[in-house]
């Protein structure tokens, strides 16, 4: 049953109110107050807004839940078993080009673990939507991941680093890519890491790697492939919310895309 519980009902209900605001400033695009991070890292005030929405929609209906935020960074809450994990934008890059494809994403962590998660494409207006033992939900439809058993036959989503990173975060991508690209039917890479989750837990994406992602790219749509039916992993056996570095696909898909991103890596160890 798709019933969504209170807990969601307020992380769907920020995440709708970001989006409008989203919405409005991407009709506006050349008006956007831009600011640079690092070499190839932005964020803007649509960023900004938007953030500010969901954290004080979120603290107004979970008072004392503590936040992890992207941009305003940690805000220690009084209740210590609770915190959302928040990405106001996810696809910076795409919003400020232009291109229609970007997200909301928000996580909840519950002792420590991740418990639920609410990614907003805002553009077409689906809301996916999961929480532990409770399925993953595109609206109303449970979501499954892919069923294909063939790498031969996989349509794979990936992200780049980008420019001012070491040149070995680059050779090594490259590697990766260069073992994927001949293995599989196909290689994405759409520019939101929150919703190549979402698109691994429809089963559009058979799966999805990148590295050194941030923990509110990823918090809520783990919970989503999981709760899809699929696996998550961290590429070399640690914590993947703290190193970022991420695999979600199938059961069935998962040991093989690793094979191949392993031997990538051991290619260029051995070079
Ligand atoms: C970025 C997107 C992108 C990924 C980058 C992230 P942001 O998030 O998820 O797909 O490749 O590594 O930083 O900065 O647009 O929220
Ligand atoms: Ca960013
Ligand atoms: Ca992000
Ligand atoms: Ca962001």
């Amino acid at each position: 049953m798709s019933r969504q519980s209170p807990l969601i009902t307020v992380m769907v209900k920020a995440a709708r109110a970001a989006g409008r605001g989203l919405t409005r400033d991407f009709g506006e695009v050349e008006n956007l107050q831009v600011s640079r991070k690092g070499p190839g890292d932005f964020v803007t005030n649509a960023d900004h807004r938007a953030e500010e929405v969901i954290y004080n929609e979120l603290s107004k209906a979970r008072p004392g839940y503590g936040f992890v935020m992207e941009e305003r960074g940690v805000v220690e809450g009084t209740d210590k078993t609770n915190r959302f994990i928040v990405d106001p934008l996810d696809g910076t890059l795409n919003y400020m080009h232009g291109i229609p494809h970007f997200a909301v994403s928000i996580g909840h962590e519950r002792d420590g673990q991740l418990h639920a998660g609410v990614i907003f494409d805002v553009l077409r207006g689906d809301i996916y939507w999961a929480e532990r033992g409770h399925g993953a939900w595109l609206e109303s439809r449970r979501l499954r991941v892919a069923a294909r058993t063939k790498l031969s036959q996989a349509v794979i989503a990936t992200g780049a680093p980008y420019i001012g990173q070491e040149e070995e975060r680059h050779r090594l991508f490259l590697s990766e890519l260069a073992y994927l690209t001949q293995e599989t039917t196909g290689i994405r890479r759409f520019g939101s890491a929150a919703l190549d989750l979402a698109f691994v837990a429809a089963g559009r994406f058979d799966g999805f790697w990148e590295r050194n992602l941030k923990p509110w790219d990823i918090a809520a749509g783990i919970v989503l492939v999981r709760e899809a039916g699929g696996m998550v992993d961290e590429l070399d056996g640690g914590d993947v919310l703290e190193t970022g570095n991420i695999l979600a696909s199938s059961q069935a898909l998962q040991p093989r895309i690793h094979d191949r991103l392993k031997a990538a890596k051991k290619r260029l160890d051995a070079e």
